[in-house]
């Protein structure tokens, strides 16, 4: 008796955003390093916080593959780009890093509608909603670094924004209440 719920197209793309996900917490994690290595240690915990959420999406998606009966497909990781210019900069990829992270839960919200695979769109709403909380933290993040300046910041601005970073998380509330078991 056939008991996969998900089609196949279905598995393949939500396999892909397993490993987009994945991809995603190195990307942070690298950039945490990045940050670190440049004595900017509250920006550093920041990004290495949020590669823990990354991590944390890509197992929600896992483990909702398997508990459709469907396969789930470990592959292979890209290499994180290489280290940013600067803190502007910095900021600047991680936009760019989410609004396409976007498009892409947002072909999987399409693919569902097409297939009426009302589970998965259910599944994939918390998604849409993280995207609109990523992708507005990264703006703000590009507003504070203009503010103080952009690449041409003081060091004075450079060490408030750092110390500011220190606690912060992309999306307050659910950073801090959101774990792959409980989402
Ligand atoms: Fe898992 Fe930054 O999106």
């Amino acid at each position: 008796m056939k008991t996969n719920r998900l089609s196949e197209k279905l598995t393949t793309v939500l396999n892909t955003q397993v490993t987009g996900e994945a991809q995603a917490s190195q990307l942070y994690l690298s950039y945490g390093a990045w940050a670190s290595s440049q004595g900017y240690t509250g920006i550093a915990k920041f990004l290495f916080r949020h590669a823990e959420e990354e991590r944390n999406h890509m197992t929600m998606i896992l483990e909702y593959i398997l508990k459709r009966g469907a396969k789930v497909s470990i592959a292979a990781i890209p290499a994180p780009p290489k280290h940013p210019a600067g803190i502007s900069d910095c900021f600047e990829k991680i936009f760019e890093h989410e609004v396409s992270n976007t498009k892409s839960i947002y072909s999987v919200v399409k693919l569902s509608l097409d297939e009426e695979d009302w589970a998965t769109w259910n599944f994939m709403q918390w998604f849409v909603k993280e995207q609109v909380e990523e992708e507005s933290f990264a703006m703000n993040l590009m507003d504070k670094i203009k503010i103080a300046g952009g690449e041409k910041a003081s060091h004075n601005e450079l060490y408030s924004l750092d110390r500011d970073m220190e606690n912060r998380h992309i999306d307050e509330k659910s950073a801090i209440e959101v774990t792959a078991a409980n989402p």
